[in-house]
């Protein structure tokens, strides 16, 4: 599983090699290096994901842990950070390299842990929910897509994935096998407060035994 056949956005693993922090950053987020800033979240949203939360904590006590999936230069671990005190990181190798020796906005410190392999983050931590922020969408590698959605439905402490979509694309493949594997879509609305206000999808995702 390679999950490195992308769309015609850009090819991550040249965009990480330029090695050019703004043209990285720019690429990240489709804009001007100068309005670099975290996605943001409607009340709505906080409400519906801070329930969630309620209920892992009781399930689960109070260090609740996130994947940051495709976490680029960690434009958005303060915001996941709210919600869930651990966060590890997981991008590719070249992204990684560059976020790790680069560190433009000092973000590397929100990380508890930084991977370049799911699979991997996934057998050996224990984490509650998966923040994807325009990622999934992008990658066109069905079977890995597929092997990840599976790994998260393993993952049995996992109850929630965060999935915010650019454009009118709606459910990504991610989307989809979630829901084939018994997952249901627990809050869904057009965003934005996201990405400079352009419009896309947020979909949060519960496990379809969850009480949420
Ligand atoms: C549009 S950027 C979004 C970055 C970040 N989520 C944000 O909102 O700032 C897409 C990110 O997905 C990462 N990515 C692409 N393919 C990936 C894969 N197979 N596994 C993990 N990350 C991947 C890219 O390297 C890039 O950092």
């Amino acid at each position: 599983m390679s999950g490195r056949s992308w769309d015609t956005y850009g090819d991550w693993d040249q965009i990480a090699s330029s090695g050019d922090a703004r043209d990285i950053m720019e690429k990240i987020t489709g804009h001007p290096v100068e309005r670099w800033q975290s996605n943001q979240m409607t009340e709505e949203a906080v409400s519906k994901i801070s329930n969630i939360v309620i209920e892992d904590r009781m399930k689960y006590g109070h260090k609740l842990a996130a994947v940051d999936f495709g976490c680029g230069f960690g434009r958005n671990s303060e915001l996941v950070k709210r919600f869930y005190p651990i966060l590890y990181g997981v991008d590719i190798p070249e992204m990684i390299q560059q976020f790790t020796e680069l560190n433009p906005v000092g973000a590397l410190k929100n990380y508890n842990a930084l991977y370049t392999d799911f699979e991997k983050l996934a057998s050996s931590r224990e984490f509650h929910c998966l923040y994807d922020s325009v990622v999934f969408q992008h990658i066109k590698d069905n079977d890995f897509v597929t092997k990840s959605a599976q790994t998260m439905h393993e993952t049995a402490s996992m109850g929630c994935v965060i999935s915010l979509v650019c454009g009118p694309l709606g459910k990504t493949a991610l989307i989809t096998n979630l829901e084939n594997l018994g997952w249901r879509i627990y809050h869904t609305s057009v965003d934005h407060a996201s990405f400079y206000g352009y419009e896309h999808n947020l979909f949060i995702l519960r496990r379809g035994d969850s009480a949420t």
